[in-house]
């Protein structure tokens, strides 16, 4: 009898954390019309607002961007311009199921990957990733859920150049409760000169031509 109210339990609370992370896409559309107005209907990203392409990204990378924005981890005190344009936005999402829905709605999309823009070496550049990125990123630049990286193959060049200059700079990734961030700060001072961030992102970037 014990058991089987024990089994009860575990069936209803399996449901209920199901029924938590369901997001609402309808809802989600909505809350993105503030968003496309930077990042674009199709979330292709807007370079004259420095605005990346978001269509590429997974859910889960997206809410924990937004929770970092909304914590002051990014965008905070010492953050580049940009993400302290970023940072009020995600605050103006009023609840946490609101992130979840915005971020499933996100991946709904689809837009076409900007135009290279940066001049580096990809043959170098993949001297580099090989060495220094593949390893949480994933060969094809895909991202690995389990370490947390993010996806970088669809990623508007010019955008991760600056990501990794704010983090070389400490601009990003250097906030105390930032684990990840901090750890993505290590790896972009691996790199040895601002030479060799356009070429891994040279390379990055010809990983994702055909799409
Ligand atoms: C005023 C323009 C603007 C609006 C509106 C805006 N953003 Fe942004 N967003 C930016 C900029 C600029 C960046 C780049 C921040 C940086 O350089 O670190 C950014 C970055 C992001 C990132 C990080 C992407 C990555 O690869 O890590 C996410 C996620 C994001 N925005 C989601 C949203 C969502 C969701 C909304 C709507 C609630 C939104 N943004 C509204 C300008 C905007
Ligand atoms: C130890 C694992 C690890 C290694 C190695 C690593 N990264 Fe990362 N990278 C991460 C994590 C985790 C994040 C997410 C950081 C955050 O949440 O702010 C990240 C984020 C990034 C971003 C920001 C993406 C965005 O959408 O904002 C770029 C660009 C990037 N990495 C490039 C690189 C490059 C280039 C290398 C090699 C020089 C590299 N990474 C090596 C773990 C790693």
């Amino acid at each position: 009898m014990r058991l089987s109210i024990l089994i009860l339990l575990a069936c209803l609370s399996a449901l209920a954390a199901r029924a938590h992370a369901e997001a609402d896409l309808a809802r989600g559309e909505s809350l993105y019309a503030t968003c496309a107005s930077c990042h674009g209907a199709d979330a292709g990203g807007n370079r004259a607002l420095s605005a990346p392409r978001l269509s590429h990204l997974r859910e889960v990378t997206i809410v924990a961007q937004l929770e970092k924005f909304r914590a002051g981890q990014r965008g905070g005190e010492g953050a580049t311009a940009s993400a302290r344009q970023m940072a009020p936005m995600a605050a103006t999402l009023p609840d946490e199921q609101a992130l979840l829905d915005v971020a499933a709605y996100i991946a709904t999309l689809d837009s076409p990957v900007s135009p290279a823009t940066v001049e580096g070496d990809p043959a170098l550049g993949a001297d580099y990733y090989n060495q220094f990125c593949g390893a949480c990123h994933g060969p094809g630049a895909a991202g690995n859920v389990a370490l947390n990286s993010p996806a970088l193959a669809g990623g508007d060049d010019w955008y991760l150049v600056a990501q990794l200059q704010a983090f070389r700079a400490g601009e990003r990734g250097a906030q105390s409760g930032d684990r990840t961030g901090r750890q993505m700060r290590a790896m972009a001072a691996v790199l040895p000169s601002e030479q060799a961030v356009a070429d891994v992102v040279a390379f990055i970037r010809s990983l994702s031509e055909g799409e």
